[in-house]
C-alpha cells in the first residue's frame, strides 16, 4: 500500500479531534479523503443519520481500512465466518440477528455476571497491588473484558486467552498495514479463534446451556439441524460480538484511567467522592469515545446538513465528533466529571445502538471502584509517555504505565 495516504490516515486516527472541529465549522458536509467518506461530526447531523437507518444503510459499517494480502485471504478462507453480522445488517435481517443478542445481554444477565466481574477485577488488581507500578493495559484492561464476555458467551475459561488474542489479531489484520508474513500469522490466529468458536457452537447445539452461545444457536438454527452454513453464520456472529464486547471495553478502561490521571484534581475528587464514579464513566465515554465512528452508505439521494448526497455515498458517522460538539456539550474539550449529564452518543443511538452498554458501564464502574479505593496514589509514570493507538474503532493508549 502507498505509505503516504496511510500516514495521513494514521495521523487522523491518532488525533481526529482537529478534523472534527474543522468540518463542524464548515458549511454543510466535508468529504475527507483519508476516510474516503463525507465526515458527519455535528451532534445534530449524527443523530439524524442514526434515526434514518432506511436511508443510511449499515452495509459498509465494518469496511476494513486495509485489504489483507492474497496469502492472508487464503488462510482466512480455511476458517469460518465471512457472513453478514448484526452491525452490518439492515431492516428485518438486522432485527432477527439483534434479538438473541439483546436477550443474552439483558439487565438480568448482566446482573448475574456482576459478582464474577467484581471477583476477577479484584484478583487482577491483587496481582500487582504490591508492585508500586504496572502497565495497566496488559495487566488488567486487556484481561477483564475478555473474561467477562467469555463467561456470558459460555466459553471454556481456558479458551479465553486465544479468543481475546484472535480478536486483537483480526483488528490488526483489517485495520493496520502489516508485513506479508505478519498478515499470514495474524490470519492463522484469527482462524484458530474461529475453530474454538465453532467448537463452542457444536457443543451448545448438542447440549444447550444458559448462555449467549446457546441463545444464538437456538434462535438462528432449526431444531436438530446444524449445517455448515449455520456454523459459518454463528461463528461470524460470535466473532463480531466478542470483538464488539472486549476490545471496546478494554479501550475505554485505558482512556478513562488515562484522562483521570492526566487531570489529577479530577482523580482526587473521585477518590474522595466515589459516588461520582458513574458520572466519571459517562464523561470518559464522551470525552474520548472508544468507537469514534462507523460508516453508513446512502440508499437513496438525501440532503444532510444542506449537502446533497447521491444514493451510494459513504458517510463516516463520528460519534466522537458529536461528543465534542459545543452546540451540545459546553466546553467540549474539557474533561470534567462534574458536568451535568448531557446525552452523549458514545454508545450510538437508534436501531443499532449498543446492546452491551450496560455491561461495559458496569465493568468501568467496578474498575474505578477498585482503583480509587485500593490505589488512591495512582499517577502516570513520568518517564513513559503515552501514545494513542491509531484506530477509529477502539481508541485507546498503546500502553499505560502507572505508578503509586
Ligand atoms: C466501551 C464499550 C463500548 C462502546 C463504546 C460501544 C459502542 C457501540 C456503538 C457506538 C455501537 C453502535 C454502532 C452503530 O451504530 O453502527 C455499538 C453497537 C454494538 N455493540 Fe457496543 N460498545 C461497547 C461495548 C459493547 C459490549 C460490552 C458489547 C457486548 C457484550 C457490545 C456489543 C455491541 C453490538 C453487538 C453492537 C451492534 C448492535 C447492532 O448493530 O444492532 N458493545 N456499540
Amino acid at each position: 500500500m502507498d505509505s503516504e495516504p496511510h500516514g495521513r490516515l494514521d495521523a487522523l486516527q491518532r488525533d481526529p479531534y482537529p478534523h472534527y472541529e474543522r468540518v463542524r465549522s464548515a458549511d454543510g458536509l466535508v468529504f475527507v479523503a483519508e476516510l474516503d467518506a463525507w465526515l458527519v461530526a455535528r451532534d445534530v447531523d449524527v443523530r439524524e443519520v442514526l434515526r434514518r437507518p432506511e436511508d443510511f444503510s449499515s452495509a459498509n459499517a465494518l469496511l476494513p481500512d486495509v485489504m489483507p494480502s492474497p496469502a492472508a485471504l487464503a488462510v482466512l478462507g480455511g476458517g469460518f465466518g465471512g457472513r453478514p453480522v448484526v452491525v452490518t445488517a439492515d431492516g428485518d435481517l438486522h432485527q432477527r440477528l439483534r434479538a438473541p443478542i439483546v436477550r443474552g445481554l439483558s439487565p438480568a444477565r448482566v446482573a448475574e455476571v456482576l459478582p464474577y466481574t467484581a471477583e476477577r477485577a479484584a484478583a487482577l488488581v491483587d496481582a500487582f497491588v504490591k508492585d508500586g507500578q504496572v502497565e495497566l493495559m496488559s495487566a488488567y484492561a486487556r484481561r477483564l473484558p475478555g473474561e467477562v464476555i467469555g463467561r456470558i458467551v459460555g466459553l471454556d475459561p481456558d479458551d479465553v486467552p486465544a479468543v481475546v488474542h484472535g480478536g486483537h489479531r483480526a483488528e490488526e489484520l483489517l485495520f493496520r498495514p502489516l508485513e506479508e508474513a505478519e498478515q499470514v500469522a495474524a490470519a492463522e490466529d484469527v482462524v484458530a479463534m474461529q475453530h474454538i468458536l465453532d467448537r463452542c457452537v457444536r457443543e451448545r447445539h448438542a447440549r444447550p446451556r444458559e448462555d449467549l452461545c446457546t441463545e444464538l444457536v437456538t434462535s438462528l438454527t432449526t431444531p436438530g439441524e446444524l449445517t455448515l452454513e449455520h456454523r459459518h453464520e454463528l461463528v461470524a456472529h460470535l466473532q463480531n460480538l466478542l470483538i464488539a464486547g472486549h476490545l471496546t471495553t478494554t479501550a475505554l478502561i485505558g482512556t478513562t484511567v488515562l484522562h483521570l490521571l492526566r487531570n489529577p484534581s479530577q482523580w482526587e475528587l473521585l477518590c474522595a467522592e466515589p459516588e461520582r464514579i458513574p458520572a466519571a464513566v459517562e464523561e470518559a465515554a464522551r470525552y474520548d469515545s472508544t468507537l469514534q465512528g462507523f460508516r453508513r452508505v446512502t440508499t437513496v439521494p438525501v440532503t444532510l446538513a444542506g449537502t446533497e448526497l447521491p444514493a451510494g455515498a459513504t458517510v463516516f458517522v463520528a460519534f466522537g465528533g458529536a461528543n465534542r460538539d459545543a452546540a451540545r456539550h459546553p466546553r467540549p474539550d474539557e474533561f470534567d466529571i462534574t458536568r451535568p449529564p448531557g446525552k452523549h452518543l458514545a454508545f450510538g443511538l437508534g436501531v443499532h445502538s449498543c446492546p452491551g452498554s450496560q455491561l461495559a458501564r458496569e465493568q468501568l464502574r467496578l474498575t474505578l471502584a477498585e482503583l480509587t479505593s485500593r490505589l488512591p496514589g495512582l499517577r502516570l509514570a513520568p518517564d513513559q509517555p503515552v501514545t494513542m493507538r491509531p484506530t477509529m474503532i477502539h481508541r485507546s493508549p498503546h500502553r499505560l504505565h502507572l505508578a503509586w
